[in-house]
């Protein structure tokens, strides 16, 4: 092999700069990077950094939060930021952050190819996000628990504030998980604000803990922690496969759903490699990665296939869930306090 320095020698000064510049192109290529902050399942989001990573041989950074903390990062960063791309989560954080200007606006050219609902999530933020994924809000049981306590399994909203489930449920804090915000949000819908509050109160009473992450409280239903754990059903869906028999309710009132988003970061120092990623994440490829890692949302991509184990939304009364005012700033910053304040703080 001939030596960049014989090469050098031949040409003279040419060469060497030719030689060096490569030197330096192999460097370049070789640090390319990807700040990533993931807000979906641990696994999920492992699998997706690492399989960027082996198919392009960009160096991914990721790390993992829910949505709301996310978001907080993401504004705390505003100044300086560090993270390029925020994958997942729950969307209104995501509008919240579109709202706020910390996002940076994009139209993939996937944008028009994906799911009508996902395609409006860009719209309503002038294409500062976008939808990757629908998840439906429940809860699930421990079947076990709830028969040797002779109890009648819960069907609705109205059930998990019944005295006989004083410190049997669980479900996440909204400041920091977008599945609990979600919850929160859902409440207000379903039943107004002040009687929505009422609900929360009245539930702030059989709620033995408020978990960081979302998909928490499924777990803790699988594991026999809880009896009853407010979440995704498609992460209650996930539990039961692996743990002790827990049932999936879709509650009879009605429920809440989840538009997954993903948003660029504004002012990202990879700002190239993130829009690569984006793309590359509406792909069904990509979105193909989230059922073998135990994730049952309907992805965003229509080509994509939906997991078999994912919830039949047909079978499921869904709310109107506007997404526009619970994904602005004003909204989640007022009721998040309320919440905090009239709440979480409440004696039990
Ligand atoms: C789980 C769910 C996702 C959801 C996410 C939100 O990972 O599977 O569908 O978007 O939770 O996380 P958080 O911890 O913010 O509730």
């Amino acid at each position: 092999m001939v030596s960049l320095h014989r090469i050098g020698r031949r040409l003279g000064g040419v060469g060497v700069a030719i030689g060096l510049s490569a030197v330096a192109f192999a460097h370049a290529q070789a640090q390319r990077q990807l700040v990533m902050y993931c807000s979906v399942d641990e696994k999920w989001c492992r699998a997706m950094a690492n399989t960027y990573q082996k198919e392009t041989g960009v160096q991914v950074d990721m790390t993992r939060m829910s949505a709301g903390e996310t978001y907080a990062r993401v504004r705390a960063e505003k100044e300086n930021p560090h993270g390029d791309i925020w994958w997942g989560g729950t969307g209104d954080p995501h509008l919240q952050a579109a709202d706020e200007g910390v996002t940076e606006a994009y139209q993939s050219p996937m944008l028009p190819k994906l799911r009508d609902w996902a395609q409006r999530q860009a719209e309503r933020s002038h294409n500062r996000t976008v939808g990757i994924y629908l998840g439906a809000l429940g809860f699930g049981y421990n079947t076990e628990d709830i028969k040797k306590r002779k109890m009648t399994p819960p069907a609705c909203w109205a059930d998990l504030i019944k005295p006989e489930y004083k410190g049997e449920v669980q479900m996440a804090d909204p400041n920091s998980s977008g599945t609990a915000w979600t919850m929160l949000a859902t409440m207000v819908q379903l039943m107004g604000e002040d009687k929505g509050f009422d609900y929360l109160k009245a539930l702030h009473k059989n709620i033995n803990e408020y978990t960081k992450a979302g998909a928490a409280p499924a777990l803790a239903a699988g594991q026999g922690e809880t009896l009853v754990g407010i979440a995704f059903q498609h992460d209650v869906i996930d539990v039961a496969k692996h743990n002790k028999p827990v049932a999936v309710v879709s509650p009879c009132e009605g429920t809440g759903y989840e538009i997954g988003s993903m948003s660029l970061i504004k002012g990202a120092k990879h700002l190239d490699e993130a829009k690569q990623f984006y793309d590359w994440a509406l792909s069904v490829p990509a979105q193909s990665i989230a059922a073998p890692n135990g994730s049952y949302q309907i992805p965003s991509n229509p080509e994509t296939p939906v997991p078999p184990e994912a919830p039949d939304l047909s079978k499921i009364k869904l709310i109107e869930y506007d997404f526009a005012k619970y994904g602005s700033s004003a909204t989640r910053k007022r009721l998040l306090d309320k919440w905090t304040t009239e709440v979480k703080n409440a004696p039990k």
